[in-house]
């Protein structure tokens, strides 16, 4: 329907000539007696409306312009308007100013040569045509940002209830040793104080739920954060296993511009990669963490920081790296979700960076290396992410033995 001409010539034969002429050129076209007529056939769809000078008047260019005004954004119609032959004077000038608001405007005088005629029509048309397929464009690229949307939303989804089954693992463990220890402990005594610690620790699950809860609804803006501020306050969080375990620590912070991104998640990311390692190191290690300014050199030079979390762990076998970063890869069956990596690698993922893994499970120089690279601003942080920002580095799983 957006091919075809909608034509108001009310005058004589002019109508009917027009449309033979047109339609002979294989243009298709809607002859109406009046203007009302044709703004009647607009819904329908139009390429072009061509217009003989006597069916305007002031009325009628103001419907023509009001129906005009009411155009979506990527619509310009064409309106051709025949004009009667005369002179260049004020009143014609008037009547060319009165006509203006027809907004896509293009006049031809009569007597008009066929030829110009059709050649003036086809270019109203394949101009109309371009309109509708940036139209179009716009429909699909908007379709496939909705999509994007809902999928991140999935993601979302599947990061908090993987994070909530993470936290709640070891105190749930737990509850269900102690429940086992009253069922076999004949002292009512004992069994009390085992309650009371089992109560405590179901305090604490539900202390998590509410709390990650609470962080994705509050913390799901990117801010400017500062990365070595979140991996001390990680510390802290840790500082009880650290010592118990006689974990050496060793911070290596360069003065760190701030980054832009979702400060609760790169807390996340970094506690996973901290309980990973001082579960590797088990008694006494090292746990070494870097934070320094970079540029991205295999990515345009994007500015950005790169964190290093080292251990001398255990190392990771080359059979357990090749699906590390995948859900429910784990090789602590009684303690592990196997979810840890795999969220971490997605909230990287999210900002746009990359994680890589480097480990040596034999010999005397045994451990393990995480290293990210966060970009300064996250642009393809999907909160808001677009379609041209959908090519990004993907996460990679770099190993070496
Ligand atoms: N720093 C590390 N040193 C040695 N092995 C590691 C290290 N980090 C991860 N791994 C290995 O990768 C596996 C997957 O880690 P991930 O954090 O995804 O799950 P998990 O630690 O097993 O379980 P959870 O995180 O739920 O406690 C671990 O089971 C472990 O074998
Ligand atoms: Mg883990």
């Amino acid at each position: 329907m957006m091919s075809r001409v909608l034509v108001v010539a009310p005058v004589g034969q002019d109508g009917p000539l027009i449309c033979s002429l047109l339609t002979d050129n294989g243009i298709r076209c809607v002859v109406s007696a009046s203007s009302a007529a044709a703004r009647s056939e607009l819904p329908a769809g139009a390429g072009a409306v061509i217009l003989a000078e006597e069916a305007l008047n002031p009325a009628e260019i103001a419907a023509w312009a009001a129906e005009i005004a009411t155009q979506p954004s990527w619509s310009d119609l064409p309106v051709i308007v025949l004009t009667v032959r005369g002179a260049v004077d004020r009143e014609n000038r008037k009547k060319l100013q009165q006509m203006l608001p027809l907004g896509n405007l293009m006049l031809l005088e009569r007597p008009v040569r066929p030829d110009t005629f059709i050649s003036t029509v086809r270019a109203a048309l394949r101009a109309r045509l371009r309109q509708c397929q940036m139209r179009d464009y716009m429909v699909e690229r908007q379709k496939a940002e909705e999509a994007l949307r809902k999928s991140e939303k999935l993601a979302v989804t599947g990061r908090l209830a993987a994070s909530i089954s993470h936290e709640i693992n070891n105190p749930l463990a737990s509850v269900t040793n102690l429940l086992y220890l009253i069922s076999r402990s004949s002292s009512l005594e004992e069994s009390r104080q085992y309650s009371e610690i089992a109560a405590r620790e179901l305090a604490r699950v539900s202390e998590i739920v509410t709390q990650t809860l609470r962080f994705y609804r509050e913390s799901s803006k990117p801010r400017a954060v500062v990365v070595t501020q979140i991996v001390n306050s990680a510390l802290v969080l840790y500082q009880a296993r650290l010592t118990a375990a006689s974990i050496v620590v060793e911070r290596e912070f360069e003065d760190c511009r701030p980054i832009v991104a979702v400060g609760g998640e790169l807390r996340q990311l970094i506690l996973n990669l901290i309980a990973n390692a001082v579960d590797a190191i088990g008694i006494g290690g090292k746990l070494k963490i870097r934070v320094a300014d970079t540029h991205q050199y295999s990515n345009g030079m994007r500015a950005g920081i790169r964190l290093t979390i080292a251990d001398s762990g255990s190392g990771i076998e080359a059979e357990v790296r090749k699906t590390l970063f995948e859900p429910f890869v784990t090789t602590k069956p009684d303690t592990g979700t196997g979810l840890g990596l795999w969220v971490s690698s997605e909230i990287v993922r999210k900002h746009n960076g990359t994680i890589q893994v480097k480990s040596r499970a034999k010999g005397p120089c045994r451990g393990t290396v995480f290293s990210i690279f966060l970009p300064s601003s996250s642009i393809g942080h999907t909160t808001n992410v677009s379609v041209q920002e959908l090519v990004r580095e993907p996460v990679s799983s770099h190993a070496s033995a």
